[in-house]
């Protein structure tokens, strides 16, 4: 089994990458985690990422004021120096661009902490409390150039229960997070054929 080299893409604490290195430690598992690079200089998941023994990469957005295409030329000529086949963006707080989304069609995967196509964007569980839903989720979906728009790879729902908070439902979320993420990697590392 030849497996696929993932990259991570993160810009904070990195709970899902921790999921999707974990998830990779199984001998059976599809990819490897070759890379986590991280937008946000000194990112909490690229300390535990090193600890790990997984290679990690800092370019930092700031340094491309006005210049988001410049950003992304600079991550994608790591992600090519790495040999990288799929990329996963978890918890990574920058929208891209079509050129660097074309790119990596097919082949590039998203967290979102809401059952999509509701609650796209920020603020997932406070807003989903506001508008008094039932239930709420977590979805991984493929990157499309719309924000959150891309085609649905797993989703699972969680209950809102009486009481809850942003705080008590996002763990609620979370947890469900660290277990569809590795899953939802597993069928597209087994399904994607290298084009
Ligand atoms: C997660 O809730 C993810 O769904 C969202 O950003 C958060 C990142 O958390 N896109 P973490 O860095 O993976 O802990």
């Amino acid at each position: 089994m030849t497996r696929k080299r993932v990259a991570v893409l993160i810009s904070g604490r990195g709970s899902n990458m921790a999921a999707l290195i974990a998830a990779a430690k199984a001998p059976d598992y599809p990819a490897e985690i070759a890379l986590v690079l991280s937008n946000v200089p000194g990112a909490g998941g690229l300390a535990i990422a090193e600890s790990e023994g997984i290679a990690t990469a800092t370019i930092d957005s700031k340094a491309f004021p006005r210049d988001r295409e410049g950003f992304e030329r600079a991550m994608q000529a790591v992600l090519e120096a790495q040999r990288i086949d799929i990329v996963c963006l978890a918890g990574f707080m920058r929208i891209l661009t079509p050129w660097f989304v074309g790119r990596w069609e097919g082949r590039m995967i998203n967290i979102h902490p809401a059952l999509l196509p509701a609650y796209k964007g920020l603020d997932t569980h406070a807003r989903a409390l506001a508008d008094g839903a039932r239930e709420h989720g977590a979805t991984v979906h493929f990157v499309t150039p719309e924000m959150d728009e891309g085609e649905i790879i797993l989703q699972e729902a969680v209950p809102v229960l009486p009481g809850d908070t942003a705080e008590t439902l996002g763990a609620r979320v979370l947890a469900v997070e660290h277990r569809i993420y590795p899953a939802a990697l597993r069928m597209i590392a087994t399904e994607y054929r290298l084009i």
